[in-house]
């Protein structure tokens, strides 16, 4: 089938090159020529296991095109997906300028039947804002074409999103065309293998389902981080506790890893925003500004410890960070929990020696060249002469360190986990100071 893609960020990329690889005709555009040139040589603006071999594949097989060329983009399909940005504005709703500008320039060029896909997670009634927004275009410049809007939310996570894409859990599509849904069937039918995994409903659910899906998420971190706050203060450990509350199906193990917050583009932006559409029909959605007000705290939960650990002067001390992008196995930085601390770190006038696997040019191009800010080649490098270590990350490779090393390292053995890597009996028979999230201090 022929489908043209708007917006090659995280979702618009990965979406698109898995969409080449069953064998579709993509084509991507971007107003960012810098970045089309680049994909066309190759070059993958994220990194993201397992994306590059399928791009790269798929761009030689010419079946997946990267432009510039708006109306080229919108006469070659006949599914269009927006997939730009969506913004938190200064009050944290979703700006949707971009969303609506894609749906103006579709209709500045269309000449024939068009799905239109919403793919970017938008506020409820944004799909209707998108017909309004083309409808107007057209009556504007005389032109009359018939085109559907879907609501086709995308539930992919960054680290796993080329497998998420190819064997997604649930295909969500909000649709009121019968015509529209047999199409996205279609388009979608090499991933709905074994059981039907396609649910549609009406638009507005749809545009609901995806927030509240990330919404239950974040607030299932923000809970467990709650209830390891207690277990610190009870003197009981939290991963006992997440033991035998996982083990209820009701509940489950996932998403309730105690740690030093949420972080990434998604959760955050879209539990605000969420707060913020609340606002604007009379709502005040309360277990959300919970869950956002117990995130905020919890980022700054590694920076109490070690303040409370150094009496409140870290003045001149070097702090060794493993741990940079805002989960593993990928290089973003998007409200990652580390740069809370680091900056509270050089606030209170501390040195921070860091080390990630893939976020060091992006720590780099997020903060530039300061004195108080040394990006290390390894994390054994990290730890020369640092006061202590500090882990705002689960990246594997920190999993089983040489805790002899680290003691050989460090001016002394003192380790912040903000991931629960270790176990601090083990840590107390080596020798170090340990602090974890909500194991009984
Ligand atoms: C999230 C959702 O998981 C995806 O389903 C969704 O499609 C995506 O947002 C999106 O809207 O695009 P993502 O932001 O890539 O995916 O990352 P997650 O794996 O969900 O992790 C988010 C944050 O929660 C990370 O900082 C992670 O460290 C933290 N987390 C996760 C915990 O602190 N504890 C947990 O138990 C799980």
């Amino acid at each position: 089938m022929k489908v043209t893609v708007f917006g090659i960020g995280y979702v618009g990329l990965v979406q698109a090159a898995v969409l080449a690889e069953v064998g579709h005709d993509v084509v991507c555009i971007d107003v960012d020529q810098a970045k089309v040139d680049n994909l066309k040589q190759g070059k993958i603006p994220i990194y993201e296991p397992g994306l590059t071999p399928l791009v790269t594949s798929n761009f030689e097989s010419g079946r997946l095109v990267f432009s510039t060329d708006a109306a080229q983009g919108v006469k070659h399909g006949e599914l269009i997906f927006i997939a730009v940005g969506t913004p938190p504005d200064e009050d944290g709703s979703a700006d949707l300028k971009y969303v609506l500008a894609v749906a103006e320039t579709i209709a500045q060029h269309m000449d024939n039947h068009k799905i239109i896909i919403n793919k970017s997670t938008v506020p409820v009634g944004t799909a209707d804002k998108v017909k309004a927004k083309v409808s107007d275009t057209l009556a504007s410049i005389k032109k009359e074409v018939s085109f559907d809007v879907v609501s086709n939310p995308e539930f992919l996570k960054e680290g796993a999103a080329v497998t998420d894409c190819m064997r997604p859990d649930r295909i969500i599509l909000g649709t009121d065309s019968k015509k529209a849904e047999e199409k996205l069937r279609e388009l979608y039918s090499p991933f709905n293998r074994n059981h039907d995994k396609v649910i549609t409903m009406d638009i507005r659910s749809a545009e609901l389902t995806k927030y509240a899906a990330n919404c239950m998420l974040a607030t299932k971190i923000s809970f467990m981080n709650e209830i390891a706050n207690l277990a610190e203060l009870f003197g009981a450990d939290i991963e006992h506790v997440r033991h035998g509350i996982g083990s209820d199906p009701r509940i489950g193990y996932q998403f309730i890893y105690p740690g030093c917050g949420y972080g990434g583009s998604c959760f955050p932006k879209d539990v605000q925003a969420l707060i913020r559409s609340a606002t604007k029909v009379g709502y005040t959605a309360q277990v959300l500004e919970s869950v956002e007000a117990v995130n905020y705290k919890q980022k700054e939960k590694l920076f109490e410890y070690i303040m409370s650990h150094f009496d409140n002067d870290v003045k001149g001390k070097t702090i060794a960070l493993w741990g940079l992008s805002f989960k593993p196995n990928t290089d973003d930085m998007r409200e990652a929990s580390s740069r809370v601390l680091m900056e509270k770190l050089w606030d209170a006038g501390a040195i921070v020696q860091a080390y990630d696997p893939e976020a060091m040019e992006e720590t780099q191009r997020i903060y530039g060249d300061k004195d108080e800010l040394r990006l290390m080649g390894t994390k054994e490098s990290a730890l020369n002469g640092a006061d202590c270590l500090v882990i705002c990350t689960e990246w594997q490779v920190f999993r089983a360190p040489d805790f002899e090393l680290i003691k050989s390292k460090l001016a002394q053995p003192l380790i912040f986990d903000g991931r629960n890597l270790f176990e601090p009996k083990r840590m107390a028979e080596y020798g170090f100071d340990y602090y974890a999230i909500g194991r009984g201090l």
